[in-house]
């Protein structure tokens, strides 16, 4: 696997908090995850293999591979969605068993419930959990707010933008205050200028209170422009990581303007050298299978 070393970190709380936490927040242990298809118990898919990955608490990872290779298979692993085959999935140390309970999580396809309205839709989970109603509207009307949204709690999703929407999503997920945020390519469906707005808050809100995040995105721009770290994964079957590359990009950083950094652009070059030919495989395969 190929590995950026030698890179100069100059910021000592980033140096301190490297050295000070030694449990990762998340960690993928040497995890397979094979699919039984249900109409014939012989037919089985990898579509992860022998995967080990770490990250640590407050450290923002992006993971980028070609469409279809295994990215949300991983994520729903991270989440307790799936169970590995073989290996094991680590929250803060402890084997995962059942569903991750400290992670949050956004989804790949719009995950709002219709029938209710945006307020309802960020406090959701603050209901499932049993909080008093007052407190749940307070809550989540502050988290509206965060995202942009104050006063339009009232409206249904389907009263908001494509934007209004992944805001509203946000806060649903950011609300529950968890250790550590799963995102599956949050932000694809939306036009390139609400994309970055939406990047930008994220990476506000992510430095003002870091947890680990682990991104899944096919765009390597946007996984530079945000990350601490971004990992390659081959194409599929059998996918796992082959690059990984520490993003040495000062903070705060606004994820348009980093893009004509000399350093980003030669980070871009070093990685996509290592992506291409997967998207390349990733490419040919989806061909044949059509
Ligand atoms: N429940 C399942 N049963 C059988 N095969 C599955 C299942 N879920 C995913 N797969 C297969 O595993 C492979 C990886 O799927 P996954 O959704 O993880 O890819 P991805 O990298 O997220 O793709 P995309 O970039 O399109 O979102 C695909 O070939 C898919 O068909
Ligand atoms: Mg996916």
């Amino acid at each position: 696997m190929q590995k950026v070393t030698g890179i100069a970190v100059t910021d000592p709380s980033m140096l301190a908090a490297a050295h000070a936490v030694s449990v990762p927040a998340l960690a993928f242990e040497d995890v397979t995850c094979t699919f039984v298809s249900s109409d014939d118990r012989a037919a089985r898919y990898t579509a992860v293999a022998d995967t080990t990955l770490r990250i640590a608490p407050g450290e923002f990872v992006s993971v980028v591979g070609p469409t279809g290779c295994g990215k949300s298979t991983l994520l729903n692993l991270a989440a307790g969605l799936l169970q590995p085959s073989a290996g094991t999935v680590r929250v803060f140390g402890e084997p995962l068993d059942g569903l991750n309970r400290r992670a949050g999580y956004m989804f790949q396809a719009e995950a709002l419930m219709p029938w209710r309205s945006a307020l309802d839709n960020v406090i959701a989970g603050l209901q499932f959990r049993g909080v008093i109603a007052d407190e749940a509207v307070q809550r989540g009307q502050e988290w509206l707010a965060r995202v942009g949204l104050q006063g339009f709690g009232d409206r249904y999703p389907h009263e908001l933008s494509g934007g209004m929407r992944k805001r509203v999503a946000l806060a649903q997920t950011l609300i529950l205050d968890p250790d550590i945020i799963l995102m599956d390519e949050p932000f694809s469906a939306l036009d390139i200028q609400t994309r970055q707005l939406m990047e930008n808050e994220v990476l506000a809100l992510w430095s003002a209170q870091k947890k680990a995040v682990l991104f899944i995105t096919h765009d390597l721009d946007e996984a530079i422009g945000m990350s601490d770290r971004v990992v390659v994964l081959s194409a599929g079957p059998a996918t796992h990581p082959i690059g990984e590359f520490a993003i040495d990009l000062p903070r705060p950083r606004d994820v348009a303007e980093i893009r004509t950094d000399p350093r980003f652009v030669e980070l871009h070059a070093q990685i996509w050298a290592v992506l291409r030919d997967e998207v390349l495989k990733g490419y040919q395969q989806q061909k044949r299978a059509v």
